[in-house]
């Protein structure tokens, strides 16, 4: 009989990540909304109006859902919309809304993360400039303040902002979120501008909470030189890893925020992390292509023999995983992987995808970086952004019109690690056998 098995610290978190506009449906005047009425804007018009209607109480369910499957943490975010309608005006049936929430994960014993801006603001604070200007630090701050108020009782483990950097690529550089704008110089001023946003609230909720752990979670993903031996393709990977990924990180260890035209002082950002959150999904090979200026030159690209996801959005690249633990781990803060997952409706390369990327946090765990708890994304399928429903990223497949919940293969996976707090080469071997036998290759001579 095999027993081997990959344990992982007593104590470690297991859960997964959603996002408020993502799961909640029902109207918030938000940025996002005004953008999916806009025609063009998200694949098939595609809406989040009902999303997984979490504000018509379903988050209880869903939450069950978790507890049953031995998930003992939760990342959520809070709708600052929804929160503060108007300027300095701020909604009690909503701070009720999202008191209930976390009254319902501490009742069955699930530790809230929560997420302050996960991608989505008050169209006014839009309509004021946004992230574009230094008048959103303030705004983001009063929000920050009343949030940890009224919340903070509820819930230690913070996260200011959801991958700054996939945003500002995603609304200024790509033109895929709102604003939808393509402009490389605006977009390091909205990065910029959110660094010190997040200071701001780093420092808000340690006035308001002792007890407050504060971080944000960093979207990771690998660049790698398409042709290794090129130097023009090992530059333009170098400088999208420099400025996409390492901007905010090199700037809180360091007080300094380099753009492409300058570097600038930001001490009070300096040591405003108290954990980081690894957001890591996939890899890409560059290539130095005149063409993409906005991209610094780089052509980006999965590797030929990569195994992709359903519609071609990821490529399965475990070893990135580790690899980004291990650069971050170099900072001395603890970590969380804050998302991590495959959009795969029929689950097909989800199990595999799954296991492989916890083995690769596994032998993070056992180099002692690190690293605490691990969040999948996500439960159940969500609206994902200007894709809408054509990505299903949740363990659990969601029916939209009839909001029916059905377990898919790897929900069933997670929930055996998570109670066991282990990956054994018996549940690899039941849910993956060709990744079992790379994973416990004894086990399978044996077998
Ligand atoms: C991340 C986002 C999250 C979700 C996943 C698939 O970049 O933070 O909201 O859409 O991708």
């Amino acid at each position: 009989m095999i027993r081997a098995q990959f344990t992982f610290p007593r104590g470690f978190l297991w859960g997964t990540a959603s996002a408020a506009h993502q799961v909640e449906g029902g109207d918030a005047l938000s940025d996002w909304k005004a953008w999916e009425a806009e025609p063009g804007r998200v694949l098939g018009a595609h809406t989040s109006a009902r999303a997984c209607e979490w504000l018509q109480g379903r988050y209880i369910e869903d939450f069950d859902r978790a507890a049953a499957d031995g998930h003992n943490a939760q990342r959520l975010s809070v709708e600052w919309a929804r929160i503060e309608p108007e300027p300095g005006r701020w909604d009690a049936a909503a701070l009720q809304f999202y008191r209930a929430q976390l009254l319902a994960l501490r009742a069955r014993n699930i530790t809230p993360m929560v997420t302050l801006c996960h991608f989505t603001q008050p169209l006014w604070f839009m309509e004021r400039g946004g992230w574009e200007t230094p008048a959103c630090i303030p705004l983001f701050e009063r929000y920050v303040q009343k949030v940890a108020a009224e919340l903070g009782d509820l819930c230690s483990l913070w996260c200011t902002i959801n991958e700054p950097n996939a945003y500002m690529f995603a609304a200024y550089v790509a033109g895929v979120f709102p604003p939808g704008r393509h402009n490389l110089l605006l977009a390091q001023q909205v990065h910029l501008n959110q660094l010190r946003a997040h200071a701001a609230a780093y420092h808000a909720l340690h006035a308001a909470r002792p007890d407050a752990r504060v971080g944000w979670a960093q979207y990771l993903r690998g660049f790698e030189a398409a042709r290794p031996g090129f130097p023009p393709d090992r530059w333009a990977a170098h400088w999208q890893h420099q400025l996409f990924n390492m901007g905010w990180v090199n700037a809180v260890h360091s007080g300094r925020f380099r753009m492409l035209q300058r570097s600038v002082p930001v001490p009070e950002c300096r040591g405003t992390c108290d954990w980081l959150g690894v957001n890591y999904y996939t890899r890409d090979l560059v290539a130095f292509d005149l063409r993409h200026p906005l991209e610094l030159f780089g052509r980006r690209q999965f590797a030929p023999d990569d195994v992709l996801s359903e519609q071609g959005f990821i490529a399965s690249h475990p070893a990135g995983l580790f690899r980004a633990l291990g650069e971050m781990q170099k900072f001395g803060w603890p970590m969380f992987v804050t998302e991590n997952g495959v959009e795969d409706a029929p689950d097909n390369m989800r199990p595999a995808y799954l296991l492989e990327h916890l083995r690769a946090l596994w032998q993070a765990v056992c180099f002692n970086f690190p690293v605490h708890g691990y969040f999948h994304w996500s439960l159940v399928d969500n609206f994902e952004w200007e894709r809408g429903w054509t990505q299903r990223f949740g363990l659990y497949a969601l029916d939209v019109d009839t909001q029916v919940r059905t377990p898919r293969s790897s929900a069933k996976l997670y929930a055996e690690i998570c109670r066991a707090n282990a990956i054994s080469a018996e549940i690899a071997q039941r849910y993956a056998p060709p990744v079992a036998a790379s994973m416990f290759p004894g086990a399978v001579l044996a077998g």
